[in-house]
């Protein structure tokens, strides 16, 4: 993409609105516009962000055995009638009527929904188990929209639902998205703990909370020491057989980790001052509620004696459009972001310093078709600006490495090369920079 064509459409001054950096550099990189309280539209930079955010979740949820379905964001009243929670959940709920006056709702999640769907269709244990999940908006009336996309009122989330035949089993899909979200967290360079949470609203006996942690989080937590100390693994290589599941879960369940709701300072006094007191940033929940929701909505299968029996399910969250904010609060210095790879909206920054010199702009050309050609993803500064105005730039949307092209190096017939994270630079021709970069 030539940042001559592109919308990105930067702001210098920090906005006023903005109290934390997220948000902040968000707005200032011209990632999303606020379009009324905790409502955002997600410009071309964002939006790039957000897909890849979002493909990292899908691909670890299709890998454990979930399968991906999309239902709608407007529900009917009746479905919530039916499992109790219409007038349970009070006024976070956006309430509508059509025009016929019959009563809808913006969904805030979907355990009536999907409860529904699965009534009609499985009728035997021999159809189980199953996980279903989607990502699709939600709309919450959150009495206090704040820090951007971190709380906004209406957000994207990865909701995934488990559906088993008995209570070990459905502890099986528990472990499952357990291990999973360990996986997606990793693969974007976060450490999320999990935490022992309360189950609120939606219920049930088991749940964790996935929480990075992080100045500007709102969740108060006390974490072991080891959990900072210990080198976060990629998972890559954990089997989905239930006892090895089951040994990785306990070991993470296994160190003290709690969020303010539940914490036992007398059970944590027994590590001492092994204990830290932070605030982190809640990315993720799993819970598992039996028969909550499949008891009262009639959602039964019959059994191999011939009985029947509700089924046992769970539910399981990420909140997509919140992690965007939680990465930049995980990643930036003081010019701006620094994207993990995995999550980077484009790969490498390509900058022609002297776009006016007919060499440069060659090189600078030539490169940019060549990076194309090898479908790397790539924003070309070709624009008519001055090199300090092209540098800040860069550093502030946070593309991994830069590859800067300036009259000094076309004669030598090299490139300067730059990580942003580290600041190293470097001098090396253009195939000894692609070699070591696109590896
Ligand atoms: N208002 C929001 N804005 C952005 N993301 C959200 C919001 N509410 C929830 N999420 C995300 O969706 C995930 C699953 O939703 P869940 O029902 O567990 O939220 P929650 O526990 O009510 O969140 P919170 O305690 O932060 O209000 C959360 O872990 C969080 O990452
Ligand atoms: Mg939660």
């Amino acid at each position: 993409m030539r940042l001559s064509e592109y919308f990105l459409p930067l702001i210098r001054e920090n906005p006023s609105e903005a109290q934390i950096v997220s948000h902040r550099l968000m707005l200032r990189a011209g990632m999303i516009r606020q379009s009324s309280a905790g409502i955002y539209s997600w410009l071309p930079l964002g939006l790039r962000v957000l897909k890849k955010v979002e493909q990292i979740v899908r691909e670890e949820q299709d890998r454990s055995g979930a399968q991906e379905l999309l239902m709608p964001t407007i529900q009917p009243a009746e479905l919530w009638r039916e499992s109790g929670r219409y007038d349970d959940y009070g006024k976070e709920m956006l309430r509508i009527s059509d025009r016929h006056e019959r009563e809808m709702l913006y969904g805030p999640t979907n355990e009536e929904q999907i409860t529904a769907i699965v009534r009609e269709a499985i009728k035997s244990y021999r159809d189980l188990p199953k996980n279903l999940y989607h990502i699709q908006w939600k709309f919450r009336d959150e009495v206090r929209p704040r820090f951007g996309v971190m709380r906004g009122r209406e957000f994207l989330m990865k909701d995934a639902y488990s559906f088993d035949l008995d209570a070990a089993a459905a502890r099986h899909s528990y472990n499952k998205m357990f291990v999973a979200y360990l996986r997606t967290f990793a693969r974007m360079g976060l450490r999320a703990i999990p935490m022992r949470a309360e189950t609120g609203p939606i219920g049930g006996d088991l749940s964790h909370e996935f929480i990075i942690l992080a100045d500007t989080g709102e969740s108060g937590v006390h974490v072991h020491t080891d959990f900072l100390e210990t080198d976060w693994r990629r998972f890559d290589d954990v089997g989905w057989e239930a006892p090895a599941l089951q040994q990785v879960v306990d070991h993470y369940t296994g160190m003290y980790a709690a969020t303010e709701d539940v914490h036992d300072p007398a059970a944590a006094a027994r590590y001492g001052d092994k204990i830290v007191s932070r605030r982190g940033i809640e990315v993720g929940q799993v819970f598992y509620f039996g028969t909550k929701y499949s008891a009262p909505m009639g959602a039964m299968v019959s059994l191999a004696d011939g009985s029947t029996a509700p089924l046992e399910m769970g539910s399981y969250g990420i909140g997509v459009s919140r992690l965007v904010g939680a990465l930049i609060e995980a990643n930036h210095d003081d010019a701006g972001i620094i994207w993990p790879q995995s999550v980077a909206p484009f790969r490498l920054g390509l900058i022609n310093l002297r776009p006016a010199d007919p060499r440069c702009r060659t090189a600078a050309d030539e490169l940019y078709a060549k990076l194309r050609d090898r479908r790397v993803e790539v924003l070309y500064d070709d624009r008519d600006e001055s090199p300090g105005a092209k540098f800040a730039t860069a550093d502030l949307i946070g593309l991994p490495d830069q590859i800067v092209i300036g009259p000094r190096g076309v004669a030598a017939g090299t490139v300067e090369s730059k990580n942003r994270r580290s600041g190293d630079r470097r001098d090396e021709t253009v195939e000894s920079a692609l070699a070591r970069l696109l590896r």
